[in-house]
């Protein structure tokens, strides 16, 4: 099988790659990535002498140079996006480029040439809960610029499905963790800076929660839904395991053994969603997806996997780790 990846410099796609060739000797993965925000050639250099992989720097909304990666493939994951949530506060331009415009332009040519495309989505596109849990028949409601242009792009991808028939799945998935995330995010933002001593900035009262899932939970979710998944449907992703941004602090200063003096509560980020929730027994019993590894075991792995690449912490810049990166100017 001839796999075209894209986005998989960043942090799942790379976890996503690295796993479906060390899992399958017949697979073939051809990597297209802008190298934008989140891009780590780094990520990937073990692939470099492979033959099973090749890399294109590239956009996916030149539809050129996808014409040219879909028709040598049989299938397409789409992970490329501009994914920080923060960055879309202070322009949501780029959001809309790789989000709605490149998402389109992989769908319409798989349309043409009869391919399978797998779109990576998220909780988001539901919006904040207080209460209650999400099913894929549950409203959306996204809350941020970035989780609008998510949104955007599963009505294109339902619209093409249901007038063309489309070869196409939609997963949606709560917040990863785990190796190779780019330092921006709450969890490796955190071992960075508690690993030199800094201050660690929380929104608000940190009270806000997400439903946390080991990277490779995910994946394995991913790989089920483009080799066994249904056409046309969409499925959940979630390992049920909700918890506030301090609580998740706390851990990580617990297994790092560090103070929590360390922590600093800063200014919220507008339009902060309090809660995401999602239910995910329809992946669990259509496509048998259960998840491997619990919360503790995932936290330690993760926090030791940064302690092991030092130079990922060194290259944090400190623009990466500004407690308050939506109000970055361009
Ligand atoms: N990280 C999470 O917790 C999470 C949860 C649910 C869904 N998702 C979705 O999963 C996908 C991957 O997320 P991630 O956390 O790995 O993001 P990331 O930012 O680490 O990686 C995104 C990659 O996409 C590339 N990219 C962006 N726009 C592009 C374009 N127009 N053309 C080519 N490449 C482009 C970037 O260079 C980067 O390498 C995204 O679609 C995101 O919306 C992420």
């Amino acid at each position: 099988m001839r796999l075209l990846v894209t986005g998989g410099l960043g942090f799942i796609g790379s976890n996503f790659i690295l796993k479906i060739l060390n899992e399958n000797n017949d697979v073939h993965i051809t990597n297209v990535d802008a190298e934008l925000d989140g891009s780590n050639r780094k990520n990937l250099q073990n692939l470099e002498n492979s033959n099973n992989y090749e890399f294109f720097k590239g956009n996916i909304s030149n539809k050129k140079l996808m014409e040219e990666q879909i028709t040598k493939c049989d299938a397409v994951v789409n992970f490329a996006a501009e994914s920080f949530v923060d960055r879309s506060i202070n322009d949501a331009n780029p959001f809309l480029v790789s989000n709605i415009r490149g998402a389109f332009t992989i769908l319409d040519i798989i349309t043409k040439q009869k391919k399978r495309m797998i779109q990576i989505s998220t909780d988001e596109v539901f919006g904040s809960l207080s209460t209650g849990t999400a099913t894929e028949q549950t409203k959306f409601n996204p809350s941020s610029p970035y989780a609008a242009t998510k949104a955007a792009a599963e009505l294109i991808i339902n619209s093409y499905s249901t007038t063309f028939d489309s070869d196409v799945i939609i997963t949606r998935c709560t917040n990863n963790y785990g190796p190779r995330q780019f330092a921006e995010k709450l969890i490796p933002k955190t071992i960075m800076l508690a690993y030199q001593n800094k201050k660690i900035p929380i929104y608000g009262n940190g009270k806000n929660v997400r439903d946390w899932i080991y990277v490779d939970d995910h994946c394995d979710a991913v790989s089920l839904a483009l080799f066994n998944g249904k056409k046309g449907e969409s499925y959940n992703v979630s390992a049920y395991n909700e918890i506030n941004n301090i609580t998740i602090v706390k851990k990580i200063l617990d297994i790092m053994d560090k103070s929590e003096d360390l922590i600093e509560f800063v200014e919220d980020r507008p339009g902060h969603d309090f809660r995401y929730s999602m239910d995910s027994q329809k992946i669990s019993t259509e496509l048998k997806w259960k998840t491997k590894l619990n919360f503790k075991d995932g936290l330690e792995k993760t926090i030791q996997w940064y302690i092991d690449n030092p130079e990922i912490m060194n290259n944090s810049s400190s623009t990466i780790l500004n407690s308050t990166p939506w109000k970055i100017s361009n």
